[in-house]
């Protein structure tokens, strides 16, 4: 790894923060500076490499999603989950409803849209939604190797207040009998998820346990089984970038998974995990400055896996 390289990246990439803006939908991004921008990458030894707003603070968003789906799978069977859940793209925008009620048996097409994360988020288990949302604060903890990870929560009673959409997503499929349970409940879990606050650097080291097959490559512990670890790659080539994920598998080819927050994490199969933040998003929901850092290590680094 070269620090001129990562450094470059981050030149390039402010190049194309201004084309974008913050997500206006949840009222507290909308007033996040949309100049910050920031990049980390760990390599499979744990070196890691920053430039730029690397210690930043934002919220996971989508990319949550991810840790979502690796906890359901570690509770529950695969049959128990992807009863509730496909694995094929959408190609739609990452809330959008219009699939929902046209589906053969009523499930979202996949984990990685909204409907997709709620429906396995209400497979996660507890006793209580107390213990629900400690078992999911630990497993992120564990999994990002940080023990101060921790919830945004103005961005959380930001979402919670404002979430209508999601609202009716979960209540549609609570009809179509997808959903059991308490709704609130769920959506509550669902929004804590993804107001999990993390640093560029944090999600280095969650992105490079995916790139070395589940292995935390600092601490060399197994922390996500390779069954699942496959299948998660899978989707962020497939899904992880909501409707542009066709295009940037075709132009950047790493596995990686987005969200509105600003972020996106990329795991070059075994070579490196890399993490980048911008909060200014293009009309997808993508981190413009985010997209061309990506697209450069990509380029500099040989990273595409295709
Ligand atoms: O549920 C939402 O709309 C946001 N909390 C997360 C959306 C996001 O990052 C993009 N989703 N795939």
């Amino acid at each position: 790894m070269d620090q001129k390289l990562i450094q470059g990246a981050l030149t390039y990439g402010r190049r194309f923060v201004r084309y974008g803006k913050t997500a206006s939908y949840i009222p507290e991004l909308a007033s996040k500076n949309p100049s910050k921008l920031g990049v980390a990458v760990c390599d499979l030894e744990g070196n890691i490499l920053t430039a730029g707003d690397s210690e930043e603070k934002f919220t996971m968003q989508s990319i949550s999603k991810l840790i979502a789906l690796i906890l359901a799978l570690e509770q529950n069977s695969y049959d128990d989950v992807f009863c509730k859940v496909g694995l094929e793209p959408t190609g739609d925008s990452f809330s959008s409803t219009v699939r929902l009620d046209h589906l053969t048996n009523n499930k979202p097409f996949n984990p990685m849209i909204n409907a997709g994360a709620i429906a396995v988020t209400s497979t996660i288990r507890g006793a209580s939604l107390e213990e629900r949302k400690t078992v999911c604060i630990n497993f992120a903890r564990k999994l990002l190797g940080s023990s101060k990870l921790d919830v945004d929560y103005e961005v959380f009673l930001s979402e919670a207040r404002t979430g209508f959409k999601n609202r009716a997503i979960i209540y549609l499929m609570r009809s179509n009998g997808i959903i059991e349970g308490n709704c609130e409940e769920h959506l509550e879990l669902y929004f804590m998820l993804c107001s999990l606050a993390c640093t560029c650097r944090d999600l280095a080291v969650f992105a490079a346990t995916l790139a070395n097959n589940g292995v935390n490559p600092i601490t060399g512990e197994t922390v996500i089984p390779l069954r699942t670890v496959k299948l998660v790659r899978s989707l962020m080539v497939t899904c992880g970038m909501y409707d542009y994920s066709g295009e940037f598998a075709a132009t950047v080819g790493m596995p990686s998974k987005s969200g509105v927050g600003g972020g996106i994490i990329s795991c070059p199969i075994g070579k490196c995990g890399i993490a980048v933040y911008g909060p200014s998003l293009d009309e997808k929901g993508n981190s413009t400055g985010g997209l061309k850092m990506l697209e450069y290590l990509s380029e500099n680094m040989e990273l595409n896996m295709f």
